[in-house]
């Protein structure tokens, strides 16, 4: 079905029409006719709702463009919903423990009787989320440049994994704050002032007691 195509005399009424109602609206008008017209209702809850609905669903849209465009997941809300579900029912065990004790007998352990985080998160002991809600993906960072800071003695060289520590920090908690350039003399005691790798080692990382971790040559 559909509508016939304009043809040339009816695109002249049209035209017409077009021309001449404005003018007669201008002319009809009077103060009561126009309150008549434009003096609207404020709208019922319901049509506001109904309103905000379309706003919504308008802006998921763009959304969901922009993302499409940027290459994202482009998942529909299902999708998205399944996709979360799935990743909740594969959350591992520690995250139902009801306290550390149970926790910590969960956990791998370093040669210091410590806790070794790293091969918690290796061994799916531990799974961070890469962010509260939504996708994120937690590898997107890991930067393999891994070295040993020469030591006075070649037993007392310390390891230094970068790819480790950009599986749980961003770039920016070392550079430029922490690490500057290689220019830095990096040496126990300032470490054990708390510099350098003592910002985090003692506080939220591995304690500085463990020196075999860093000091590999140490370890048995
Ligand atoms: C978080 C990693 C880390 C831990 C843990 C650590 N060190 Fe170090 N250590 C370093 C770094 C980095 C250097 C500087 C480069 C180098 O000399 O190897 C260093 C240097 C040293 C040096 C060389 C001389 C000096 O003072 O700089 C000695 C000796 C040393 N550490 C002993 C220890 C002892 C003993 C422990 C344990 C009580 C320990 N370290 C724990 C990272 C660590
Ligand atoms: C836990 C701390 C830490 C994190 C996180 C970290 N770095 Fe580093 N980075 C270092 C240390 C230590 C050095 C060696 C000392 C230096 O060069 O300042 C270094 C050196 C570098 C260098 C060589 C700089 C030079 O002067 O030659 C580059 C490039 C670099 N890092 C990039 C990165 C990137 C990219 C990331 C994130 C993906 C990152 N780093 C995350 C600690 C870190
Ligand atoms: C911004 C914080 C931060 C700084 C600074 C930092 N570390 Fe770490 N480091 C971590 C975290 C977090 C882990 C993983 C959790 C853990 O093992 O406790 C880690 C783990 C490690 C590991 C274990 C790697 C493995 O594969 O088992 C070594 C070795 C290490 N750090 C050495 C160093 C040395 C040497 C420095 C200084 C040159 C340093 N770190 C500076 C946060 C930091």
């Amino acid at each position: 079905m559909g509508g016939k195509p304009i043809k040339g005399n009816s695109r002249r009424r049209l035209k017409l029409f077009l021309t001449l109602t404005p003018l007669l609206l201008a002319v009809a008008c009077s103060d009561e006719t126009l309150s008549l017209f434009f003096d609207i209702p404020a709208p019922t809850a319901a049509e506001q709702a109904a309103a905000e609905r379309e706003q919504a669903a308008a802006e998921a849209k763009a959304k969901a463009i922009a993302e499409k465009k940027a290459g994202g997941p482009n998942l529909t809300a299902a999708e998205a919903a399944a996709k979360k579900a799935e990743e909740e029912a594969e959350r591992p065990a520690i995250e139902s423990v009801k306290s550390w004790e149970e926790a910590e007998k969960l956990l791998p352990k370093d040669q210091d009787d410590g806790v070794d985080w790293v091969a918690a998160l290796r061994k799916g002991v531990v799974k961070p989320r890469a962010a509260i809600d939504g996708p994120g993906n937690p590898q997107a960072n890991i930067f393999k440049w891994d070295f040993y800071f020469p030591g006075p003695e070649p037993e007392e060289d310390a390891y230094f994994p970068h790819s480790t520590h950009t599986e749980w920090v961003g770039c920016e908690s070392c550079h430029p704050r922490i690490f500057r350039n290689r220019e830095i003399t990096v040496v126990m005691d300032r470490i054990f002032e708390g510099e350098y790798c003592g910002v985090c080692h003692g506080t939220v990382a591995f304690p500085l007691e463990s020196c075999a971790r860093c000091h590999t040559a140490q370890a048995e």
